[in-house]
C-alpha cells in the first residue's frame, strides 16, 4: 500500500520561458525563486522550493512530481512498478538537485508516456515566504491529463500507484486522489480518445471572491477564459479555466471535498451531461484543454 503526501510539482514545458515566467508571477499569482539555472525557472505557492518548473519545449507536460509520505515507500513502489513490467530508474543526482529534492525513483505512465517522479524531501527555498498576490492561492491543486486508453491508465493509477478514485463522469474523466491525501482529486485522466496529452492543471484559491475578481481581472488583461465561473458537481469545486501564453490550460479551483483515510464513500459513476461537469452549465471555449503535449523521455530500455 504506497502512501503518498501530496502532488509535488509540475514541470511545464513552455516556448518562451521568460515570457512565461512574467505570466504565471505576475497574472496567475505565483512566487518567482530564484534560478541558478537559466534553463530551468521555478515558481510556488507555498512554502515548498517550487511548485511548478519551467523548461523550453513544446508546449506542454515534462513530468509530474508526487511526493511520498516517506522514504520507506520508495522501495515497495519499484517492487510494484518492477512486478508489472514498468521501467523504473533512480531520479538521477542531477534532476535531484535541480528539483531541490531528495531520492526517489522515476517511471513512465504505460498509454501517454508522462514522466512521473516519486520522491522525498523538496528542500525550501531561500528569500522570503510565499505571499498571495493578485489572487489568494492556497497551494498547487491538480492535474488531469487525457489519456489515448483512459481505462489503462487508471488502472495503472488504481492497481500499481495505490490512487483512489473518487469519482468519474461515465467514461469521460476519472477523478483520483493520492493516498491518503484527503482532497477529492489530485490528479484525474481525461477520455482522450485514441490521443494522449495534458487537459489542464489547478491553483486552489482561497475564497469565492478569488473566482469573481480573477475573472473580471483576466478579463481586462485580454486573458481568454474558456470555461467557467463554474461549479464541479463531482468534487463542488468553484472553477475559472484560462489560457496561458502558449495556450495551455490553467485553473483556479475554490473548495474540494475531502475523504477520511479510512471508511471513505464509495466513488460515483456520474451522468455524460454538462451538469456533471458544471452544475450551473455554462459554456466551454473549444479552445479549453486543446494545447498540452506530453514529452516522451522513457528511455529506449524501457
Ligand atoms: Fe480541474
Amino acid at each position: 500500500m504506497i502512501r503518498y503526501k501530496q502532488l509535488g510539482y509540475i514541470a511545464l514545458n513552455v516556448s518562451d520561458l521568460d515570457r512565461s515566467v512574467a505570466y504565471y508571477r505576475d497574472t496567475v499569482g505565483l512566487q518567482q525563486v530564484e534560478s541558478a539555472t537559466p534553463d530551468v525557472r521555478y515558481l510556488r505557492c507555498s512554502d515548498k522550493h517550487h511548485d511548478i518548473t519551467l523548461h523550453l519545449g513544446k508546449p506542454g507536460l515534462k513530468r509530474i512530481g508526487f511526493e511520498l509520505e516517506s522514504e520507506a515507500q520508495i522501495a515497495p513502489l519499484r517492487k510494484v512498478l518492477t512486478d508489472v513490467g514498468n521501467a523504473v530508474v533512480d531520479i538521477p543526482a542531477a534532476d535531484q538537485a535541480l528539483m531541490h529534492t531528495g531520492p526517489g525513483i522515476r517511471t513512465w505512465e504505460p498509454v501517454s508516456g508522462a514522466a512521473l517522479d516519486f520522491y522525498v524531501g523538496m528542500t525550501g527555498a531561500a528569500g522570503p515566504a510565499f505571499e498571495p498576490t493578485v489572487a489568494k492561492i492556497q497551494r498547487l491543486g491538480h492535474l488531469v491529463v487525457r489519456s489515448a486508453d483512459q481505462d489503462a491508465t487508471v488502472r495503472f493509477f488504481t492497481d500499481v500507484l495505490n490512487f483512489k478514485v473518487s469519482d468519474e463522469i461515465d467514461d469521460a474523466v476519472t477523478f483520483m486522489r493520492c493516498f491518503p491525501n484527503p482532497y477529492h482529486h489530485s490528479f484525474g485522466v481525461g477520455n482522450g480518445k485514441g490521443k494522449s496529452g495534458l487537459h489542464h492543471f489547478a491553483f486552489m484559491v482561497s475564497e469565492t471572491d478569488d473566482i469573481g475578481t480573477s475573472m473580471w481581472r483576466l478579463k481586462k488583461l485580454g486573458v481568454p477564459i474558456v470555461n467557467g465561473p463554474g461549479r464541479h458537481l463531482p468534487s463542488g469545486s468553484m472553477f475559472l479555466y484560462y489560457l496561458d501564453p502558449d495556450g495551455l490550460t490553467v485553473e483556479y479551483t475554490f473548495g474540494m471535498e475531502e475523504f477520511p483515510e479510512e471508511r471513505a464513500r464509495e466513488p460515483r459513476t456520474l451522468p455524460l451531461v454538462l451538469k456533471s461537469f458544471d452544475l450551473w452549465e455554462g459554456p466551454v471555449d473549444p479552445r479549453k484543454a486543446a494545447v498540452g503535449e506530453v514529452e516522451q523521455s522513457r528511455p529506449a530500455f524501457a
